[in-house]
């Protein structure tokens, strides 16, 4: 990276200023300059006011606005819409030399998200990025490096339970098919899934069980079955909306056990196989918004990219297992 790029600000456009919109201006903003919000939309004009007046940007209704007003000026664009309207602002801010992050899952089928792919193949000197932020939890990156050297023997077993109560899911826009693409499965266990193929090297659908609480809805509860083609391990994969929150990422090794619980989130877990237990001090995954908003930024702004940054087509290796599984749940 040259001084110039190092030092430069990027201008960012938030597109959706709900939970997740406001999550990344956040994460901008505590890069000490490396980004700005420029620019907010949201189909709410009042949505995009409020966050727009927090960090100084500009308020528009739609992206298309946003990146003719702001050109030249816009450096990227961080999608946290839901999943089913992506791909026009993609494709406009692609066109126009815009970097694109977009939150999970990259879309709500496996056909919108090969677009995705195909459009960022199409323009492949422009950032694009799936934002699957729990490759950038530091608790993750020391299960990796502790397996790797062999700490916990030969891993037989990868598990992961990201599971919540939220009884009145059942009409929130996450459950409608139609926008998110689902369930539980594709709006919580997408995090799961690749957080398996990040840290096992791939990832290939098994078999799922959906528990449904809701007639026209998506799946109120997901357990997966998947296997990596690279080391053989089975994944199994809890996911659900009606239940006490878990969660939890585990690597069973022959000689040990890897527990990593976000609700203690300084703490990584080991037990020996002769039943010892200690602690190893982590830091906490708080950072991992503004760990991998910074790797976005790095790479747009001309450094190397960070290889932990997802990619669009880490996020339709993903949308497809999603596809697989529930097909097999049917
Ligand atoms: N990484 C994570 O941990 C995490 C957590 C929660 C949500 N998410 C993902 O982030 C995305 C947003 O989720 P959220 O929780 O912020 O949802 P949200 O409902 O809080 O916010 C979505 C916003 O998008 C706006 N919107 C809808 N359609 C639009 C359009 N066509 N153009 C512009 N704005 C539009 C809505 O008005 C709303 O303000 C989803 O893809 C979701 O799955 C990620």
């Amino acid at each position: 990276m040259t001084m110039a790029e190092a030092t430069k600000t990027i201008n960012l456009g938030i597109v959706g200023a709900g939970g997740m919109g406001r999550t990344h201006s956040a994460a901008a903003a505590s890069l000490g300059g490396k980004a700005r919000v420029a620019g907010v939309v949201d189909a709410n004009r009042s949505a995009a006011d409020t966050l727009a007046g927090e960090t100084g940007a500009t308020a528009f209704e739609n992206a298309a606005d946003m990146i003719a007003s702001l050109e030249g000026e816009l450096d990227a664009v961080v999608l946290c819409t839901p999943p089913s309207v992506r791909e026009d602002v993609v494709s406009a801010a692609l066109g126009s030399g815009i970097a694109v992050l977009v939150e999970k899952p990259l879309a709500e089928t496996r056909e919108h998200a090969q677009r995705l792919v195909d459009l960022a193949d199409a323009f492949p000197d422009v950032v694009t990025a799936s934002a699957y932020c729990h490759r950038f939890t530091p608790a993750v990156r020391e299960m990796m490096e502790r397996t790797s050297a062999g700490d916990i023997g030969r891993v037989v077993r990868w598990e992961n339970v990201f599971a919540c109560s939220i009884p009145d899911m059942g009409g929130k826009w996450m459950s409608d098919p139609d926008v998110s693409g689902g369930g539980s499965l594709i709006d919580t266990g997408c995090h799961s899934l690749d957080l398996f193929q990040y840290m096992q090297g791939g990832l290939e659908p098994v078999a799922a069980v959906f528990d449904r609480k809701w007639s026209g809805r998506g799946e109120s509860g997901a357990t997966s079955l998947v296997r990596s083609p690279n080391t053989g391990v089975a994944g199994v994969i809890m996911n659900g909306w009606l239940e006490p929150a878990r969660f939890l990422v585990t690597l069973v090794g022959e000689e040990g056990i890897l527990i990593y619980d976000y609700e203690q989130p300084e703490t990584l877990f080991r037990t020996s196989v002769a039943g010892e237990k200690t602690t190893i001090a982590v830091e906490t995954h708080d950072v991992r918004f503004a760990r991998q908003m910074e790797a976005f930024v790095d790479a747009v702004a001309g450094g190397p990219r960070d290889e932990n940054l997802a990619t669009f087509a880490d996020g339709l290796a993903v949308a497809r297992a999603v596809e697989a599984l529930a097909g097999s749940a049917r």
